[in-house]
């Protein structure tokens, strides 16, 4: 999966990276292969971090993915831990980081896995981007998270053992301040979509589709994805009995969203249609004045909006 900032967009927030962890927590449970136990060791109070949360859950994501697949189908575990430490200049040498750090106090979060572990000679080349020691693999995760880390002023380190097993950690830097507790903690246990059947996602753009599709797994949906309009409405009209909600990208090529909205309407004049796009609410407000859509999300969107904005479209409690 790739990293994505929306169109060019980086959206800042500041966040605590346990919360963050927690609100990953049933999207990670349905992306890692069944034999892989994930325990979790995450630390309370943590100071805030900053940055793009989407990029930061983007980071874990690839992460765990590749602890996953280093079980392959033998039965292992995967930690992960978080924590807070104050690296001085002998702590930093020590750690040996792949970038340099400056001193100071940082969040860090740390992934192992008891899988195939790795070759010296591998991991000097993993971060490369289109390395892959995989039949499918692209060799694109880590390169992401990497330049996720170097554009939060993050490090990475990383320890492997061939045959035992290996461990990554990274590191944000703290801010001063508490990270206020993140309300969406508790989204995942209480909201279940189970039964609600299927949703049809709609975008150009793979990693949203590969992201978006996991999310709304992770929810109890099915889900269908399209690649542009002309393919979303091939979709609908197949299987339209199935469909209770359309998610719609407003840029793609082929057809957009506006005119595959129009479309949809003239197959059925009432299936919510939830709009998603990196433009702001009122930009695209303004564009569809007079249409009939159900909501609108802001991309890149996280766990606890797409859930919030699903409940509102889908009248769920
Ligand atoms: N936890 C791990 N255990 C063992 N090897 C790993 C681990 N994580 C990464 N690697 C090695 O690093 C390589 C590069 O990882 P990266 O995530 O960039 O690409 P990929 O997983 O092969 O493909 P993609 O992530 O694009 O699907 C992997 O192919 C694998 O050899
Ligand atoms: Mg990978």
């Amino acid at each position: 999966m790739l990293a994505y900032s929306g169109k060019g967009r980086f959206m800042v927030y500041r966040a605590d990276l346990s919360s963050l962890v927690k609100e990953m927590t049933s999207i990670l449970e349905v992306s890692i292969s069944k034999n892989a136990v994930l325990n979790y060791n995450l630390a309370n109070d943590l100071p805030a971090i900053e940055g793009d949360m989407t990029q930061i859950q983007q980071i874990i994501m690839n992460l765990i993915i590749n602890a996953s697949e280093a079980l392959g189908d033998k039965i292992g575990a995967i930690y992960i831990t978080t924590g807070l430490v104050e690296c001085d200049r002998k702590y930093l040498h020590n750690e040996n980081l792949l970038n340099d750090l400056k001193e100071g106090r940082y969040v860090y979060m740390e992934i192992s896995d008891t899988g195939c572990g790795m070759k010296e000679s591998d991991i000097s080349k993993i971060f490369d981007p289109f390395f892959s020691t995989k039949f499918t693999g692209r060799g694109l995760g880590l390169a992401a998270v990497q330049g996720i880390i170097r554009s939060h002023k993050g490090g990475i380190k990383v320890y492997s053992e061939p045959g035992k097993g290996s461990t990554f950690k990274v590191y944000f830097p703290a801010l001063e301040t508490r990270a206020v507790p993140a309300p969406v903690e508790e989204v995942a246990e209480e909201t279940s979509f189970k039964g609600h059947s299927t949703i049809l996602l709609v975008d150009d753009e793979e990693p949203i589709r590969e992201l978006g599709s996991l999310i709304l797994a992770s929810m109890g949906f099915k889900v269908l994805t399209a690649a542009d309009g002309v393919e979303a409405l091939e979709v609908f009209r197949k299987q339209k009995n199935e469909i209770i909600c359309v998610l719609l990208d407003l840029t793609m090529p082929r057809m957009d969203g506006d005119e595959t909205l129009q479309q949809l309407r003239l197959i059925d004049a009432k299936i919510p249609v939830l709009i998603s796009s990196g433009y702001n609410e009122q930009e695209v407000v303004q564009r569809f004045t007079g249409k009939d859509t159900s909501g609108f999300i802001q991309k890149p969107y996280t766990i606890s909006n797409l859930t919030g904005k699903l409940k509102e479209v889908l009248k769920i409690k």
